[in-house]
């Protein structure tokens, strides 16, 4: 039994802000962001628009992709470190709004790695044979936790949902190999502080915008290039290829000097490397399932086709995989 992806679709805000609009809300400078970034622009939610709206719509769209509607769904999984609420999860939010009363419902938060975390847990649910059709969602609302006094953080991030069906297949496609990893006591290079269990809010920690992003960049940059060439490889090992092997890599958007750097050291070519950080920024765990649908719709994934997929983010964490494309 196999697991493959028979669905996708993607959700963006209306509403777009530029590099020359951040220009307006702190010192930086279109110039800086697109050469240190590649990002032009980022959609931010419309208030009142939440993590589990947008996954609703991109999940719709993986539907009717599949030839689906919700009744048909097991498993409903949101992968997301920006939930609507604390409890209960995003998933089951989603669930109500998609009127799946059968599926069952969670939130995977590995943060931006969260969607392959998920790919990984729920393909092997499919070919283990309890489920037999998962929405997986990557849906991010990072806007409503940036500090938008803090250029270093709120030019990077933006909001965003993707969405795939994983369906139970006999066809060899799907997820063939992954590697999911952690780095341990580096928590505080990204990180929300306050607000949760460890340190609830209160005024003082309010003042000090605890319960905003803060992150270490250059210390993540550089473990972000290692983890994913390692990552990449080692995926690539379990199904015994190489980077020639591979024909798109779909990396996290997190930065595009980040995307460059690891398709030089894997000598995969940028041609083949999946790229829109300029038209989205880094929305975590969404990139990749945005990705996927868009490089689905342009026609760059054939039936048959080997996917490398690479990722890291708050952890830290790391996770790559191979992938069969095709229903
Ligand atoms: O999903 C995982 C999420 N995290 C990441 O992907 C982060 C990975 N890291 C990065 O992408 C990069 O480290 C950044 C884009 C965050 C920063 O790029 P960098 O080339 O590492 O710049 P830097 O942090 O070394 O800062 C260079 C300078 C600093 O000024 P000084 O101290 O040299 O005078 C910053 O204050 O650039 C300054 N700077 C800015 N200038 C204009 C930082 N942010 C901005 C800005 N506009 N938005």
């Amino acid at each position: 039994m196999y697991a493959a992806i028979t669905g996708w679709g993607h959700y963006a805000p209306e509403k777009v802000l530029t590099n020359a609009d951040l220009e307006q809300i702190v010192e930086t400078s279109d110039e800086w962001i697109q050469s240190r970034t590649g990002i032009k622009r980022r959609h931010i939610a419309a208030p009142g628009q939440a993590t589990a709206d947008m996954a609703t719509r991109a999940g719709l769209l993986a539907l009717e992709e599949a030839g689906l509607t919700a009744k048909d769904i097991d498993l409903i999984v949101v992968a997301t470190t920006t939930p609507d609420l604390l409890l209960p999860s995003t998933a089951a939010l989603v669930q109500s709004k998609l009127d799946a009363p059968q599926a069952g419902a969670f939130d995977m938060n590995a943060a931006c790695c969260g969607f392959m975390y998920a790919l990984s847990a729920v393909s092997a649910m499919v070919r283990g044979g309890g489920v037999r059709r998962v929405l997986l969602c990557g849906a991010e609302t990072i806007s409503s936790y940036l500090n938008w006094e803090d250029r270093n953080t709120c030019v990077l991030f933006g909001d965003a949902a993707g969405a795939v069906i994983v369906e139970a297949s006999d066809q060899p496609r799907g997820l063939q190999s992954y590697k999911l990893g952690a780095i341990p006591n580096t928590a505080e290079m990204l990180w929300v502080k306050a607000g949760a269990t460890l340190r609830p809010m209160n005024q003082e920690r309010l003042d000090n915008k605890e319960q905003l992003l803060q992150m270490n960049g250059a210390e993540v940059f550089k473990h972000a290039v290692r983890s994913m060439v390692d990552g990449s490889l080692n995926v690539l090992g379990q199904v015994g290829k190489t980077p020639a092997d591979v024909d798109l890599m779909i990396p996290h958007q997190a930065n595009l000097r980040i995307i460059e750097a690891t398709a030089k050291r894997l000598e995969v070519p940028m041609e083949q490397v999946f790229v829109n950080i300029h038209e989205y920024g880094n929305t975590s765990a969404a990139t990749i399932p945005v990705a996927i649908s868009e490089a689905a719709r342009a026609g760059r994934l054939h039936d048959g086709d080997t996917v490398l997929f690479a990722a890291f983010g708050g952890g830290l964490t790391w996770a790559a995989g191979v992938l069969t494309w095709g229903k």
